[in-house]
């Protein structure tokens, strides 16, 4: 278990303020013109060397995402770094808590990142539905430029550096980096084709780099007690603490800092209090938010929570929100719950999550029901498979890929469905 003197995110649950005089007190903003002064360079090679890899879902090592960026500017076009506060994965609630209870973890980090990458600015594009979140990142962010840590010559550096906030308004696909970029931009959210990544022409067509709210927080706390100790944490290529989301049939539903590759089981009885009724309820887990595929119950248990370890499960750990389902749950509701949303959250963009997201959820509607024949499980699998790597954004895989899972592991479910209804259907006609 991860002790307390290695985390991170010591406020995570609020019990002190967020202002700045407590971050400081906490060590927020301690000297962070030595931070600057390491020169970005040296700041590139020490997120680098910390393993650290991105929060937001994708895990792209960060170091290296930021190594992309140019070293002169061409033109005379300024650099942007962007903070993807649009938190809306189905079960993702942690840069929720980091905005709540630590936001100067989230701006120092935005000046030290900003200034690694030649940023002018960064704008941190928070969700809609954050309404307090929105007013306690202002707050914090005004209080940083009357501190003078942020602004002109910023926390003393020489370094002028912005930060602005920008509201969303509550669409899902402004969460996927060029989306975002789009409607920063003040167009309709829509993703763009890639590449050209953002780190070629991004923001007003500069370069630009967007970071996850996690990713962008433990970067001064990285700086300070140096990549190596990150790095202690984990395991091979899946290094640091990590900010785990626990929702569903636990005990205790909870946001816990914890080690990366944490086994499941040790997670959830440390921090979540077990299973609701017991272990032996346990009936799958979607380890990652909505868009990874669920694991049953019997291959999670001893699972390392990291991104290769629930890879080889046939999953992700994408934002490490843990939906935890037990043998109460209607497993074949919840996944088709899980597919109205993408249906209704596509942008519509391209045809094959357009319309393919539509046909998933209808056909998952009717197995619900058992009004299908074993021939349309076929069928819908091969309707994943149309959709999945076939369209702009990642939205088409994360539609077809809860569906895979289901498929894969709880097919006997839907077939009982089926059975079970048309045994009705002739029992009722004799
Ligand atoms: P991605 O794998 O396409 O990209 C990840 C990052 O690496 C991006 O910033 C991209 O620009 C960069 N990148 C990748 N290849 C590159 C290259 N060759 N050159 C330069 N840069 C490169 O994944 P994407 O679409 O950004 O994110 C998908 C993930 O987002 C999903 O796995 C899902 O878990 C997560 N997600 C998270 C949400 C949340 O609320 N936090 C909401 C929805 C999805
Ligand atoms: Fe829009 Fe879906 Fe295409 Fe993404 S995959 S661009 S959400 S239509």
């Amino acid at each position: 278990m991860l002790a307390d003197k290695d985390r991170i995110f010591t406020n995570v649950y609020g019990f002190q303020d967020w202002g700045l005089k407590a971050a400081q007190e906490r060590g927020d903003w301690d000297n962070t013109k030595k931070l600057i002064e390491m020169g970005q360079d040296s700041i590139i090679e020490e997120i680098k060397s910390s393993g650290l890899r991105g929060r937001g879902g994708a895990g792209f090592p960060t170091g290296m995402k930021w190594s992309f960026m140019p070293k002169e500017s061409k033109d005379g076009r300024p650099s942007f770094l962007v903070i993807n506060a649009d938190e809306s994965e189905p079960g993702s609630c942690k840069d929720r808590e980091i905005i709540r209870h630590d936001p100067h973890k989230l701006i120092e980090g935005a000046l030290v990142a900003g200034f690694a990458m030649r940023a002018r600015a960064a704008y941190i594009y928070i969700r809609g539905e954050y309404i307090r979140e929105a007013e306690t990142l202002q707050k914090a962010i005004d209080e940083a430029y009357d501190a003078g840590l942020i602004g002109k010559n910023a926390s003393g550096s020489g370094y002028d550096f912005d930060v602005f906030m920008h509201r969303g308004a509550g669409a899902y696909i402004c969460g996927e980096e060029t989306a975002m970029i789009e409607s920063l931009e003040g167009k309709k959210g829509q993703p763009r084709l890639k590449p050209p990544f953002p780190a070629g022409a991004g923001l007003y067509g500069c370069p630009t780099t967007v970071n996850n709210v996690e990713s962008i927080a433990v970067v001064p706390t990285i700086l300070r007690r140096g990549g190596a100790w990150f790095a202690s944490f984990g395991r091979e290529n899946n290094h640091g603490t990590k900010l785990f989301q626990i929702s569903g049939h636990v005990e205790k539903p909870c946001v816990v800092e914890e080690s990366m590759s944490i086994p499941f089981r040790e997670l959830i009885d440390k921090h979540a209090g077990g299973i609701r009724g017991g272990w032996d309820n346990l009936l799958a887990v979607i380890p990652g938010g909505s868009s990874v595929p669920l694991v049953p119950a019997a291959e999670i248990m001893d699972a390392p929570m990291d991104f290769d370890g629930l890879k080889e499960l046939g999953s992700g750990l994408g934002t490490a929100a843990i939906i935890v389902m037990d043998k109460s749950t209607d497993i074949v509701r919840a996944i088709s719950r899980i597919s109205y949303f993408y249906k209704h959250e596509s942008c519509g963009q391209c045809t094959p999550c357009r319309e393919g997201t539509g046909w998933m959820w209808r056909v998952m509607e009717r197995l619900r029901h058992g009004e299908s024949s074993p021939a349309e499980i076929d069928m819908l699998y091969q309707v994943t498979k149309q959709v999945e790597g076939h369209t702009i954004c990642a939205l088409g895989d994360a539609a077809a890929w809860p569906i895979q899972g289901l498929l894969k592991h709880f097919r006997p479910e839907l077939e009982r469905r089926i059975e079970e209804r048309e045994a009705a259907l002739q029992e009722a006609a004799e």
